[in-house]
């Protein structure tokens, strides 16, 4: 069962890589745009605020000296916005600070200034402030009159509250992915028991059906492969009991088959044997049906030998040209002094051109005679049989007719059965038709049984023609 087992932690396992895979990959992503949206807005804000300002700064008089329009120029610019406003010069000194006046006069050296003061562009600087360590954008713009810098508008907002939004963003992210986790963890396990179930229950219904109890059967859960599975196994166990069945009743028939002989020889053998026979009549005639059983044991037993050679589908069919005329009239004259004994008329009727068949002649041969042998035994004197044969599109056909007792319907279908017998008294081992069966099979060939009770018997066999 740990087979099983590894299948449910595969399952389960590779799904919940890919969904945590997944999980993890969609809220990266996603805070990642969201940090750059918010970031970039603020930014762009920022950026247009402190140009503005820088651009306006030219309208101001006495330009030159940024010292003194300083404390204007960021009253200015605090009417459009909440950033912190710093106004720097070119040396890198405060001239003027919105919020944090004890910077006043002193020397600064963020990022964002000392590269502004050496490249005379605007330049940015996300960093955390050295007190507070609060995370801040600062935004440094120069002040340039004509071609000079001579000093630098600087707009700095924390980033405190964006990234609040943010990490709620990614908090809420992760809490949805880890139900979304549950969920699909949830649902494999459950896929895993649908599957994993119906396979142990087919596991153990083939242990059981191994050990013999065919009548075993796996309920069909689910119309899927495993269900197809469960399918599968149920047939194989019906067929399973089906030849044990036909095995079973096959040993009963025979035992039963060689009893009654047995049992006849046994009765006889044993009278002769005890008392004081003086008439030799009457121990000839004993000794007669002994000889008689053992002829009929001796026929039973080659034709079961002969049966299950058959069955056993490793008779190789020596398969040769047969052509039919020639061959129906050599059988005919075989079986016509055996027909003029009883007087029943043996007649043959050949369709011209007719195809070659492939068929092992000593078998056909059997068939035949097997097939004759009824109509013989079931037709009384003054009857007839007529062996014919004709063309029927791809198939030979050969029919013997016969004007005998015929076989009731309800018998009919039977009639083909291994030891299947009819109620009269000539009837044999029961064994004629079922190894024609047999015969016509290996020849892919069908042989149809049709009979009027009181009438006659008509019997049909199929074969296929050579092709030429
Ligand atoms: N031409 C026929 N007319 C009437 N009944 C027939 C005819 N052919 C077969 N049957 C019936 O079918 C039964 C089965 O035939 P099958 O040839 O298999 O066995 P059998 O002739 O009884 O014995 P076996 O051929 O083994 O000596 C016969 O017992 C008989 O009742
Ligand atoms: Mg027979």
């Amino acid at each position: 069962m740990t087979e099983l087992k590894s299948v449910k932690g595969r399952l389960v396992g590779s799904y919940l890589i890919i969904i945590l895979l997944a999980v993890t990959i969609f809220t990266g992503i996603l805070v990642f745009l969201l940090r750059q949206y918010y970031y970039g807005d603020l930014e762009t804000i920022l950026s247009e605020q402190a140009q503005f300002a820088a651009n306006s700064y030219s309208n101001y008089t006495d330009i030159v000296n940024l010292d003194k329009n300083a404390k204007k120029l960021l009253d200015n610019i605090l009417v459009n916005t909440y950033a912190q406003v710093q106004i720097i010069d070119n040396d890198g000194y405060v001239l003027a600070d919105s919020e944090n006046s004890l910077l006043l006069g002193k020397k600064v050296d963020y990022p964002d200034v000392t590269n502004t003061l050496k490249s005379k562009n605007a330049t940015k600087w996300i960093g955390e402030l050295p007190l507070t360590s609060e995370r801040v954008l600062s935004i440094s713009q120069p002040i340039i009159i004509n071609g000079e810098i001579i000093g630098i508008v600087r707009l700095t907002s924390t980033l405190a509250e964006i990234d609040n939004i943010i990490l709620k963003m990614a908090l809420f992210f992760i809490v949805i992915g880890a139900v979304v986790v549950v969920i699909v963890l949830l649902v494999s396990i459950f896929l895993s028991i649908t599957i994993i179930k119906p396979v142990k229950e087919i596991t153990n219904a083939a242990e059981e059906i191994a050990l013999g109890r065919l009548e075993v059967r796996v309920p069909k859960r689910y119309d899927d492969e495993v269900g197809k599975l469960a399918d599968t196994l149920n047939y194989m166990a019906q067929e399973l009991s089906h030849h044990q069945k036909l095995k079973d009743d096959f040993v009963a028939s025979i035992s039963h088959e060689l009893r009654t002989p047995l049992t006849s020889i046994k009765g006889w053998a044993s009278t002769l044997n005890s008392s004081d026979f003086t008439d030799m009549d009457e121990i000839r005639e004993g000794l007669k049906i002994i000889e008689n059983e053992t002829d009929r044991l001796v026929l039973l037993v080659n034709e079961l030998l002969d049966f299950s050679k058959l069955a056993s589908k490793n008779t190789s069919l020596k398969i040769e040209d047969v052509k039919i005329e020639e061959f129906l009239c050599e059988i005919r004259n075989q079986m016509n002094p055996r027909a003029q004994r009883q007087g029943i008329k043996l007649n043959l009727e050949v369709e011209d051109d007719l195809d070659l068949i492939r068929a092992d002649r000593n078998r056909l041969k059997q068939v035949m005679i097997n097939i004759l042998d009824n109509s013989l035994k079931y037709t009384p004197e003054g009857g007839e049989i007529k062996i014919s044969a004709q063309s029927k599109k791809e198939e030979i056909l050969i029919s013997i007719e016969d004007t005998g007792v015929g076989i009731p319907e309800d018998d009919l279908h039977r009639v083909k059965e291994k030891f299947y017998k009819g109620r009269t008294s000539f009837s044999g081992n029961g064994l004629g038709l079922a190894i024609c069966d047999e015969i016509i099979r290996l020849h892919n060939g069908r042989f149809e049984i049709s009979s009027i009770l009181g009438e006659g018997t008509k019997v049909d066999i199929f074969l296929p023609a050579a092709a030429l």
